[in-house]
């Protein structure tokens, strides 16, 4: 599945999230988060059969996003979505998250969890119809802080 689509100021193209693109994407985990996920472990993710990983790229191939799935029976948990910090706001996580409910069958619960501090994604998740639906005390750290869990009905 390879899909162009259009967000403010430019044309992205989605597609499954493949080796090629892993060093990059483990390059963006360390910008965007504190407790980033090593090369390895998204290796070790994009390899199991239960997820499912897209990422955006511009004309050129570079990797501006991506968002990432493990599904089991009839349930789904977004794992991790991100994108480069110069070009939020355009719509590229909406894009991504677009063509991965498109590829979701027979799911009947997605659920993920969020900073409580981070009201950028739970702005973004609540446009998507995610509600909060309880919490895990002291889910991260640096800092130390709770996760929101966030359901969205299919
Ligand atoms: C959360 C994140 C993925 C959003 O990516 P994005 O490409 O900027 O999101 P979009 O442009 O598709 O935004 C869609 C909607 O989400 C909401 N939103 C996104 N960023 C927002 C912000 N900074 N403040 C308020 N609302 C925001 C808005 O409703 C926005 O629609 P609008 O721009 O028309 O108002 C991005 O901020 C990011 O990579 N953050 C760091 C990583 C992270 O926290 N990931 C989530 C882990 S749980």
């Amino acid at each position: 599945m390879v899909r162009c689509a259009k967000v403010t100021g430019m044309n992205i193209i989605i597609s499954p999230l493949d080796a090629a693109m892993l060093d990059e994407a483990a390059a963006m985990e360390k910008i965007c988060f504190s407790v980033p996920w090593s090369r390895g472990m998204l290796e070790q993710e994009l390899g199991d059969e239960q997820s499912l990983w897209l990422g955006a790229t511009d004309r050129e191939g570079r990797l501006l996003g991506y968002v990432g799935c493990r599904c089991v029976l009839d349930e789904c948990s977004i794992m991790n979505i991100t994108v480069l910090p110069e070009l939020r706001r355009r719509g590229i996580a909406s894009k991504l998250l677009n063509c991965l409910f498109e590829r979701l069958e027979d799911i009947s619960n997605v659920y993920l969890e969020v900073r409580e501090s981070n009201i950028p994604a739970q702005r973004l998740y609540w446009t998507f119809g995610f509600r909060p639906c309880g919490k895990r005390r002291s889910y991260y750290q640096k800092p130390d802080e709770d996760a929101v869990i966030m359901v969205k009905r299919m």
